[in-house]
């Protein structure tokens, strides 16, 4: 049975807390949906103010949602649309203070404020991405983009 650990110490620290856990969580299994089902649960369940954490995946053509935790989300997302295509066509964290400050951001629970979206590649190839979502303004700083911008290569690293 995993056992959830309460994080403690410097955000850093936490992060390093919540990435040892994950590698935990997937070590020994390479099934994409498995991981990312159990790596929403465990991101959600860790980390405060979120209203949702969840996997888009490319399907060759769009990304498609995958599992997640929070609301049911829009299903497909155009790339180059929306904070999610956003990341996935420039390769690039998307750290967002006021989601409705965003260009084209795509409101799938209206109570999301804030959100980060990591994009997923193996080598040049797009996975899709790792979302997170908060219902408080600026809720991302730049130790949770290096954070779960690890935890997201480790999510990579698991399925490869
Ligand atoms: N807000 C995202 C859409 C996905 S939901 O947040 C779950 C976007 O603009 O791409």
């Amino acid at each position: 049975m995993f056992h959830a650990q309460t994080l403690s110490g410097s955000k850093p620290e936490q992060y390093a807390q919540l990435l040892a856990q994950a590698r935990s969580l997937l070590q020994g299994e390479r099934d994409r949906v498995a991981n990312a089902a159990n790596l929403s649960a465990l991101v959600y369940h860790a980390l405060p103010a979120l209203n949702w954490v969840g996997f888009y995946f490319h399907d060759g053509r769009e990304l498609v949602v995958g599992p997640f935790q929070g609301l049911p989300a829009c299903v497909r997302i155009p790339l180059g649309r929306g904070v999610c295509g956003t990341a996935a066509v420039s390769g690039q964290t998307q750290r967002v203070d006021d989601v409705d400050a965003f260009p084209g951001h795509i409101a799938c629970d209206s109570a999301s404020r804030s959100e980060l979206v990591v994009p997923l590649f193996d080598g040049p190839q797009l996975i899709g991405v790792f979302d997170l979502d908060s219902p408080d303004p600026a809720r991302f700083d730049a130790d949770d983009a290096i954070g779960l911008e690890a935890i997201a290569a480790a999510y990579v690293e698991s399925i490869r």
